[in-house]
């Protein structure tokens, strides 16, 4: 796909180790590791030379975007959308370009002596939040700079910001993937590029689930670093350090994302974009939670009680959410934290089913009505009485940039 390969070029820019297997249509759905040192004796088996680990895609994966580019230039097209505040944008241009975070990014020997001493499972839960991270943060990369890319002509401030934001993920993906040299691993983010599918969304879709993963993301990083900055016994890993102004990054992008969906009101203030906005406030919650409690031990290991840990991070969210979205879910009411454990309890028996010796046939059997106990879940946990929120007097609320 022509999208796909004009992706595919800015790799080499920071390095990433390109392998002429990347392209191998029978591993479609995998995700490469490999070694890049021989093994210290610290080493775990997963990255004896030459080893690569597949990981298998699911749905609480992270995911890769691609939109309808075309639909993208008509919606920044000034010509056409008289919403656009030029000088809003302008002043986000110059957040961007001052660049607060240039060299923030800096490693030091404290990386690898804290990655020889994790041992055991922590060890290996700790490749999987280093991997699945820089993942997520490489997926933003890669649409953000595509749209810097497609948007020159029509909006080139609008671009130029996709652009410097793609330099902000590309940088957190780089500083993860670098976290994973210390287990000497590394995630061939060339053959993610090409071997991973690309879920479409419409703009408007695009719009809400990426403003509400950079907000989930920064709140995850502040929440973090403060929990480790109070806690300092469970600095296990110096990465964690970083996330107090990584975090204002993720912030920066949200805001921004916001200041686009004010210049689109009518992605903001109708019934289909209340219905819109609850549904993906349901899935991005719903997704981290589910996620998170198969990890408590990751969670554990630094110290958080996983579900106290994901209900801030949720509640916040919302709190935040709710000055943009029209209507967001009722995330403080009791009921809404029973139905995600709910929802966690039967998530464990479909992962259970998965585990047994039954033939894919039976496996499936059993999985449908644990599924159709999770469709109702996810149903009735829509369907609770929303709050009204956010975009009524829009023009009253401008991005906070924190510093
Ligand atoms: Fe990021
Ligand atoms: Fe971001």
């Amino acid at each position: 796909m022509a999208t796909e390969m004009a992706l595919v070029k800015p790799i080499a820019k920071f390095g990433i180790t390109k392998t002429p297997k990347w392209n191998n249509p029978s591993v479609p759905f995998c995700v490469k590791m490999m070694s890049t040192t021989t093994p210290t004796p610290t080493t775990t088996t997963s990255s004896k030379k030459g080893t690569k680990k597949a990981i298998k895609e699911t749905l609480l994966a992270p995911r890769f975007y691609t939109t309808d580019f075309d639909e993208m230039e008509t919606l920044f097209n000034s010509e056409i959308n008289k919403n656009l505040n030029e000088a809003e944008f302008e002043a986000l241009l110059q957040e961007f370009k001052t660049d607060y975070n240039q060299t923030h990014f800096v490693r030091n020997k404290e990386f690898k002596e804290a990655a020889d001493k994790l041992d055991g499972p922590l060890r290996q839960i700790f490749v999987e939040f280093l991997e699945r991270s820089c993942t997520a943060e490489f997926s933003g990369f890669l649409l953000y700079k595509e749209l810097g890319r497609r948007l020159k002509k029509t909006n080139p401030v609008v671009a130029e910001i996709f652009s410097l934001m793609s330099r902000d993920e590309a940088r957190h993906a780089g500083f993860l993937n670098k976290g994973l040299s210390d287990f000497n691993l590394a995630l061939d983010l060339g053959f993610l590029t090409k071997a991973r599918k690309y879920t479409f969304f419409k703009p408007k879709f695009i719009f809400y689930a990426t403003y509400l993963s950079e907000k989930i993301g920064y709140w995850r990083y502040i929440t973090i670093y403060r929990h480790l900055k109070a806690n300092p016994e469970y600095q296990c890993y110096p990465i964690f350090k970083y996330f107090e102004n990584w975090c204002q990054d993720e912030n920066r992008h949200g805001d921004f994302f916001s200041a686009l969906m004010k210049a689109q009101p009518q992605f903001l203030n109708d019934w289909k974009a209340k219905l819109w906005s609850r549904f993906f406030c349901l899935s991005v919650y719903v997704t981290m939670y589910l996620n998170d409690c198969q990890r408590t031990a990751f969670y554990e290991g630094i110290g958080l009680k996983t579900k106290e840990f994901d209900m801030h991070v949720i509640i916040e969210t919302n709190r935040t959410t709710a000055r943009i979205f029209p209507a967001v879910l009722d995330v403080e009411n009791p009921e809404f934290k029973r139905r995600l454990d709910n929802m966690v309890a039967i998530n464990e028996k479909l992962l259970a089913v998965g585990e047994t010796d039954d033939i894919p046939l039976v496996k499936n059997f059993k999985r449908i009505p644990l599924i159709a106990a999770l469709v109702s879940e996810l149903l009735a946990t829509y369907l609770m009485k929303p709050i009204d929120s956010g975009s009524v007097d829009i023009s009253e609320f401008d991005p906070q940039l924190v510093y």
